[in-house]
């Protein structure tokens, strides 16, 4: 099967030689090219290049995207998807004073969402994350990476996980998973936190991988949540099962998650609203993606990660939804495009290499996702018509997206 996409306004985010990351000053460059053709052949990107320099050749179907854009899909390398109902009680809550701590401390939060997982069936939380990502990839995802986390007992977190296999067997979105076993400490194991964080490690982890259930291995590390200690057992038991670290981290204070991250070498270290001096040092030269959840930050009402200080000290820096029923119930990558430039000053240059390019290093999946480039899988979407590429995060809100391919298959 080949498509040709004709008439393209700009071809966005395009390149010759890909990249795994974009760093530092190179994320305010992208990329494009103008009155531009796409050629699909199967399930890849097979050629591109100005409509001038097309040459003569048979299609099996062709779309005109006159007025249009096309970008490649976005990555959403961060995102607790697979959940039970919805907690806008909580956010009630929170509106009327209560911070996220004081919710998570009263037994609701995450401990809220997994007294829900553990009474849902596999089948209902297999089509509630199916309808969520039809969603996400109507709003332009292409690629997303799911946690597990609201189970809490062995038994759900191998439900959830199971849901995330059933997921990637049957969506047309790369799906990568993640094990989360450390997202909350339930009650019963309060003033004895070690004795769970056994759990994770005896059962948790073995059982995941036993089944072959995760790609990466994850831990909410943070003040009130798991120490650095905790963290490292997790990660070297998980690590030993081949799962990559990708942690939670300085989302509630400067708790040493960054460091932690950098020192086993972890795919990202993610929410990262409190960051110094030295946490920066310590990703500069690692290969542990900085990732900022803006969603998260504002319907927290959180302060900002301090992405602009990560870029200038040469790093690379990524975003994600973080979609989730409590800190961040959308998925809508659009609109985390335009928290980046509004609430963290990012060019617009430098928001689409973090949603894209980057976000995809950090699920692991840059080699094949996250730009147009010959041999890259074809995943990418043509907008409505727009005058600029800008207008993707000013016109907040909005879908921008008119048509959507995975796999080189308009959805
Ligand atoms: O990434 N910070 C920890 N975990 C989630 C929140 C999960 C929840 O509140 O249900 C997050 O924001
Ligand atoms: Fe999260």
């Amino acid at each position: 099967m080949k498509i040709l996409i004709k008439n393209i306004k700009e071809l966005v985010q395009v390149e010759q030689t890909p990249r795994l990351k974009v760093c530092g000053t190179d994320m305010a460059k992208m990329a494009t090219v103008k009155e531009a053709y796409l050629i699909i052949e199967d399930e890849m990107i097979a050629d591109f290049g100005e409509m001038k320099n097309l040459k003569e050749q048979r299609f099996d179907q062709e779309v005109d995207a006159t007025g249009r854009m096309v970008f490649p899909s976005f990555c959403d390398s961060h995102t607790h998807l697979v959940y039970a109902g919805s907690r806008e009680i909580e956010y009630i809550d929170k509106i009327r004073g209560l911070s996220y701590d004081e919710i998570a401390k009263r037994g609701g939060g995450i401990l809220n969402s997994a007294k829900r997982v553990q009474e849902a069936s596999e089948d209902q939380l297999y089509e509630d994350a199916m309808l969520r990502l039809d969603n996400i990839i109507r709003y332009g995802t292409g690629a997303v990476e799911i946690k597990s986390g609201y189970g809490m007992t062995t038994e759900a977190e191998m439900k959830m996980l199971r849901v995330i296999r059933r997921l990637k067997e049957n969506s047309p979105l790369t799906i990568k998973s993640t094990l989360l076993g450390a997202h909350g400490i339930p009650m019963e194991y309060r003033g004895r936190q070690e004795k769970f964080v056994d759990l994770v490690i005896d059962e948790m982890i073995p059982q995941a991988a036993a089944e072959g259930l995760a790609d990466y291995i994850d831990v909410f590390c943070d003040e009130g949540f798991f120490t650095v200690a905790d963290t490292e057992r997790m990660l070297e038991a998980g690590i030993k099962y081949g799962m990559r670290p990708k942690i939670h981290a300085n989302e509630m204070a400067r708790s040493g998650g960054i460091q932690c991250a950098v020192r086993y070498n972890a795919l990202s270290c993610d929410h990262l609203e409190y960051t110094g001096p030295e946490e920066i040092e310590a990703l500069k030269g690692s290969e542990t993606m900085p990732t900022v959840l803006p969603g998260a930050a504002f319907f927290l009402n959180m302060q900002h990660a301090p992405v602009r200080d990560m870029m200038e000290a040469g790093l690379p820096v990524a975003m994600a939804s973080d979609y989730n029923p409590g800190s961040s119930p959308s998925g809508n990558m659009q609109l985390v495009l335009s928290f980046a430039c509004v609430n963290y000053r990012m060019l617009p240059e430098e928001a689409f290499n973090a949603t894209t390019i980057n976000s995809g290093y950090a699920m692991g999946v840059s080699n094949e996702l996250g730009s147009i480039a010959v041999g890259k899988r074809a995943n990418f979407y043509i907008t409505k018509p727009i005058a600029t590429y800008e207008y993707m995060p000013y016109a907040y809100g909005e879908n921008k997206v008119e048509t959507v391919f995975l796999n080189g298959k308009q959805y």
